[in-house]
Formats: C-alpha cells, sequence, structure tokens
C-alpha cells in the first residue's frame, strides 16, 4: 500500500444492508475486500485468503482465544478479524505430553477500518506501510495466478462432467 496516498472513505452502504446480508463484497481503488458485520461489529479484510487466494466470503466465524477469527473455507487457516493475524495450533515438541495451543504468525491479512456515520457504512483502505502477505492477491500477478487456477478448476469441471455422460 501506498503510505503517501491520502486514505479516502469509501461509502459502501446502509447498515440495514447488513441486517440480512451479514456479509458485503466490494472493490475499491482496485482491491477486493470483504466486509463482515458479525455480532453488531464491522469487519474489513482483503478477500482473498493470504495462504493461497481462496475467497473468504464463506468462512466461518470461530471465537479462538478470544479473538474472532475467520475460517478459511480452503485450507480452514484461522484469520482473525479485527487485526488480520494469522493463528495455528501447535504443542511442543520437546515436551511428550504438551498440550497444543494456539500461537500467532503475526499479521498476515490486511485489515481495512469500517466507520458507520448515521446509519451508512464507510470503509477507509488500509495504508499501513509495508507488506502484508495478502497484498500478493491484490497485485497483476497475483491475480494472473487466480485466473489461472480458476480455468483450470473449470476445466477438471468441464472434463468430469463429459465423463459423467
Ligand atoms: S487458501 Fe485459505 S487456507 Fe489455504
Amino acid at each position: 500500500m501506498d503510505k503517501n496516498k491520502p486514505s479516502r472513505m469509501y461509502f459502501i452502504g446502509k447498515k440495514e444492508d447488513f441486517d440480512q446480508a451479514k456479509r458485503m463484497i466490494v472493490t475499491l481503488d482496485g482491491r477486493d475486500i470483504l466486509i463482515i458485520y458479525h455480532q453488531r461489529t464491522f469487519y474489513a479484510m482483503d478477500l482473498q485468503c493470504y495462504h493461497a487466494g481462496s475467497s473468504l466470503e464463506l468462512g466461518d466465524i470461530e471465537e479462538i482465544n478470544k479473538k474472532l477469527c475467520i475460517v478459511c473455507p480452503k485450507h480452514k487457516y484461522k484469520i482473525t478479524l479485527a487485526e488480520g493475524e494469522g493463528l495455528y495450533k501447535a504443542a511442543n515438541p520437546a515436551e511428550k505430553l504438551s498440550t497444543p495451543q494456539w500461537f500467532s504468525k503475526g499479521i498476515k491479512q490486511r485489515v481495512h477500518k469500517v466507520m458507520e456515520v448515521d446509519e451508512d457504512i464507510f470503509v477507509t483502505l488500509s495504508n499501513c506501510p509495508g507488506w502484508v502477505e495478502s497484498d500478493y492477491y491484490q497485485t497483476e500477478k497475483g491475480r494472473a495466478e487466480l485466473r489461472k487456477a480458476q480455468e483450470s478448476k473449470d476445466g477438471d469441471e468441464d472434463a468430469n462432467a463429459d465423463e459423467d455422460v
């Protein structure tokens, strides 16, 4: 993200739009963003999962270590809604009876700011400097990779449909 570029607030809809839908995908300044309304709080993050670019739109929400996380539908990676932190569970291999615990991988998914003003919902894109892994899928190279994966998947589905005939 360009930290020298002034942040702009984008109007994305009315609060009532989220009463039913709870989630919305918007493209702001060329960036695909997932907006989530959960337990009366709004969250916004990059739509494509930092791990391999799958859409987070249908990810379940779970509480882990007192933090709300979205669970990527593809490989079940956990990402905190508020910070974009990747969480993983592990046991200490040096201790035979150690109980697995949750650890942080650090910020992996770029999150954005959501503001509510008189029932209008606005998003301001993050301009935190530095590279966040989910940024990759917002680049031309990342998008080309996603298109290629989708085409390959579509090809496989067509081939399977032919076999079913
Ligand atoms: S693409 Fe999200 S966990 Fe792999």
